[in-house]
């Protein structure tokens, strides 16, 4: 995350980190604080969340909230190595890593993260806070529900719509719609487990 958005241009003013990290750095910036400081930054800076998610977006989301809350905001950013169409739609606090394609017609919603390598083709409509793994393959008019996170190159025929809050392993391919929330993976993609 500090490097693409080093690549977009950003200039790092410093980590919030857990208390224990305090004083340590990261890629050369200093962790200057915890997250309990976010409201003594809200007027200078804006907010990256470094945070990831596989199984579960909450942490990623509490912490978007936090900034929020705070009177923040969270930045937008776009790798300068990726490739985002002027016809595309990237909402705010989300991050297209370096080398990812956003094609033209397609919306990102917000707190997302687009990883290395992932495409997501013409049309295609990525909910909030999802999680488009490296290399991964979303094709033309897919749609993914809000906090799923789909996992490494997998691919999504044309056309198909997963639900919120799925979790789709490695390498998968989905050729059909999946309405259960659920952690699914395999090819054909199949369901493992049914998720609350
Ligand atoms: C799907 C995933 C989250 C499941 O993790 P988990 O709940 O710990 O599941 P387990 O590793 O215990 O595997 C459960 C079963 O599903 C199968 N399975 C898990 N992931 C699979 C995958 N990607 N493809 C095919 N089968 C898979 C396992 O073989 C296992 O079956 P078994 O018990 O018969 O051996 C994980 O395997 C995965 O794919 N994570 C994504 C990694 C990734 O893309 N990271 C990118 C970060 S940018």
């Amino acid at each position: 995350m500090i490097d693409v958005a080093e690549s977009a241009g950003f200039q790092n003013q410093g980590i919030l980190d857990i208390p224990l990290k305090v004083g340590k750095k990261v890629l050369g910036y200093s962790i200057v604080g915890t997250d309990d400081q976010i409201p003594d930054y809200v007027n200078d800076a804006v907010f990256i969340v470094t945070i990831g998610h596989i199984k579960d977006a909450s942490l990623r989301i509490k912490l978007h909230q936090k900034i929020i809350d705070a009177g923040g905001t969270l930045a937008t950013i776009i790798a300068s190595t990726s490739h985002v169409s002027k016809h595309a739609l990237i909402e705010e606090g989300s991050v297209i890593m370096h080398r990812a394609v956003v094609n033209a017609d397609a919306s990102i919603g917000r707190g997302c993260i687009i990883n290395t390598f992932a495409n997501i083709e013409h049309d295609a409509n990525i909910g909030d806070y999802c999680h488009i793994s490296t290399g991964a393959m979303v094709n033309g008019n897919c749609k993914v529900g809000n906090e799923t996170f789909l996992g490494s190159q997998s691919v999504m025929v044309n056309g198909i719509e997963i639900t919120a809050g799925c979790v789709i392993g490695a390498g998968s391919l989905i050729r059909r719609n999946i309405t259960q929330k659920g952690i699914y993976s395999g090819n054909p993609t199949t369901l493992k487990i049914i998720l609350p």
